[in-house]
């Protein structure tokens, strides 16, 4: 679909509104032409008729007068109707967009911050607006007025017509091919390297604490600094390859006068009416910069029609991420086992399987663990059961349900899933936690986060549960952040458990609360959970070894320690590690 077709599919029933605004600018550019004409006429009557003629001159000035203010108001309806047009597709992109976005899988948002979501739509739906509202209705009279102009210059003298001809011809092929194949590389090389620059700057920033930690000024600079550099390289070079077409073109384009004088002076030789002949180069004085106009314009439309171009496929690329289908009948979940059977799933725009048909099963009330290095595939895996994604093949099943046929609210609210890192909403400690359930009482709260470890937390803060998180200098330490995580985890009590690294980044303190707590959730449960310290798993019913999307290993803590293969090796390198902090910490003592 082209551009304008797309933005077209934006105006939602009022799709006359662009066409109109077209249409009031286009008779807006030929009352404002029309004052020329009249000005030929009063300047005629006057050199033939003298004085006799000022009752005719005064009906032509009125009209001049008139037919300029007509031109004006035009305009003003023009842009109206334009600015109603480009309101209503800017709002309604980011409406489409939000409602797609509201409708991606949730793994979407791991590639995607609401940072880069925000911006994207904001930018580039902002973008629109500034061509639908000003460039199209002056596209209008970019081509009308030349059009006009140019009829004009032949009916009144063709030959001084051809004389102001030759420059523009000249000048609109030196604009095409300064604006041709160079031009649009250029452009493209001049975003490019913009981005480029943007990009190194933002990574700059944020790697300033690092940066001051390590005493690494001058290196950390050294990317920012580079894309400088070629930026400006770049511009030079394109700066002085335009210089000369550039030169010529705004001669020519002003120097019109300069073809125009001569042929009036053989004119009036030839002919011997010089008060015709004078009139008329008047009159095309007057009307020739009308095509320098429309030449710049043109050019300023040519570069915001790309703009908008590129803002709409930056959007539809954001959004093409096709939304989880929903089942037609959903079936609800009644038991609480997990299956895996011959699971592949492949990241968009991977070309690698991140999950290498899997297959393996968690009887309710059972724990498997996901154990291996880092990059293996454990995320995704436990990610695929709330269909964070959907798998390629095979298929997850809950309840010997496959989990595209459960109602995404229902298999929501039989799984709690608790991350790395949990972050809380900007709101009280109160409503993070109902997050967990709505309609939960303040007593379910209460004894929510008494199973979770959190009352030492909430007994310090001011106000209580009524604290608002990351206000006032009120932070939480991301070990107390996953606490409260819990909190909310309890206060859901879903029947299945996905736990992924919910100690990682927590402090040797926190980490025993957490541990302890996690120990309470998971009770009874249906759960699957990834640990990288090895303790925390060795109870688990099953412990899976994941290695480059596959299982390499599985079975009992004691049935793998036997088996002398990857999880021994794991096995003895997180004892050596073990002992080597304690035996760290027993000398500082
Ligand atoms: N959101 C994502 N988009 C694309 N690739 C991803 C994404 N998340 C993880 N991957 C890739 O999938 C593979 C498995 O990653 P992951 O499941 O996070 O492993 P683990 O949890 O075992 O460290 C890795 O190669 C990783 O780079
Ligand atoms: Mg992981």
């Amino acid at each position: 679909m082209n551009t304008f077709a797309k933005l077209q599919t934006y105006m939602t029933g009022r799709k006359a509104l662009l066409p109109g605004a077209l249409l009031l600018s286009a008779l807006s550019a030929l009352a404002s032409m029309s004052p020329y004409i009249l000005i030929w006429f009063i300047i005629r009557e006057f050199l033939t008729e003298g004085a006799a003629a000022s009752g005719l001159i005064y009906t032509y000035a009125l009209w001049a007068a008139g037919l300029a203010v007509a031109g004006i108001l035009l305009y003003f309806l023009a842009l109206s109707a334009s600015h109603l047009a480009a309101f209503r597709v800017e709002c309604n992109m980011r409406r489409v967009a939000m409602k797609k976005i509201v409708n991606m899988p949730l793994g979407f948002f791991d590639n995607n911050t609401s940072g880069r979501i925000r911006k994207i739509i904001d930018d580039n739906a902002g973008i629109t607006h500034g061509f639908l509202a000003h460039q199209m209705p002056d596209l209008a009279s970019t081509i009308v007025m030349p059009l006009s102009a140019a009829v004009l210059i032949f009916v009144f003298d063709w030959r001084l017509g051809l004389a102001c001809l030759f420059p523009i011809f000249f000048s609109i092929i030196i604009m095409t091919s300064m604006m041709g194949k160079r031009g649009r590389y250029f452009m493209q090389k001049y975003m490019d390297s913009l981005e480029e620059m943007n990009t190194e700057a933002v990574e700059y920033v944020r790697g300033i604490p690092v940066v001051k930690v390590f005493q690494q000024t001058v290196h950390s600079f050294k990317n920012f600094y580079n894309s400088i550099i070629k930026y400006k390289e770049m511009v030079g070079v394109h700066t002085k390859m335009w210089q000369i077409p550039m030169s010529i073109y705004t001669v020519i384009i002003n120097g019109f006068a300069f073809f125009l004088v001569p042929v009036t002076i053989l004119l009036i030789g030839n002919s011997g009416d010089y008060a015709t002949v004078i009139l008329n180069m008047f009159l095309y004085i007057l009307i020739v910069p009308v095509f320098s106009q429309s030449i710049m314009r043109s050019m300023y439309f040519n570069q915001a029609f790309g703009q908008a171009k590129e803002a709409i496929d930056r959007l539809d690329k954001l959004t093409s991420i096709a939304p989880l289908a929903k089942s037609d009948n959903p079936q609800k979940i009644i038991n609480h086992d997990i299956r895996f059977i011959e699971v592949s799933f492949t990241y968009p725009g991977a070309n690698k399987k991140a999950v290498d048909t899997v297959s393996f099963d968690i009887q309710p009330g059972q724990t498997v663990a996901l154990v291996g290095a880092s990059g293996g595939g454990k995320t995704t895996i436990a990610r695929l059961v709330p269909r964070f994604w959907d798998v390629d093949e095979g298929e997850v099943c809950i309840g010997g349900i496959n989990v595209k046929n459960i109602a995404h609210d229902d298999l929501m609210n039989h799984i709690s899933f608790v991350f790395q890192n949990t972050r809380l909403f900007k709101t009280s400690l109160l409503e993070n936690i109902k997050y967990g359930n709505h309609n939960a009482s303040l007593e379910e709260v209460n004894r929510a986060l008494d199973l979770a470890q959190c009352r030492e937390i909430i007994d310090r803060l001011p106000d209580g549960l009524n604290t608002k998180i990351g206000t006032d200098g009120t932070y939480l330490s991301g070990g107390e952040q996953q606490r409260m995580a819990l909190a909310r985890a309890f206060l859901k009590n879903a029947p299945i458990v996905v736990l992924d690294e919910a100690t990682a980044f927590a402090d040797p303190e926190n980490e025993h609360l957490i541990q302890q707590a996690l120990k309470k959730l998971t009770e009874g449960k249906t759960v699957l959970m990834i640990a990288h310290r090895l303790t925390s798993v060795m109870n688990a019913d099953n412990i899976l070894i994941i290695n480059e999307g596959k299982i390499a290993e599985q079975g009992t803590h004691y049935e793998l320690v036997g088996k002398k293969r990857i999880y021994t090796r794991m096995w003895n390198e997180y004892q050596k590690s073990v002992k080597w902090t304690i035996g760290k910490e027993a000398r500082h003592a």
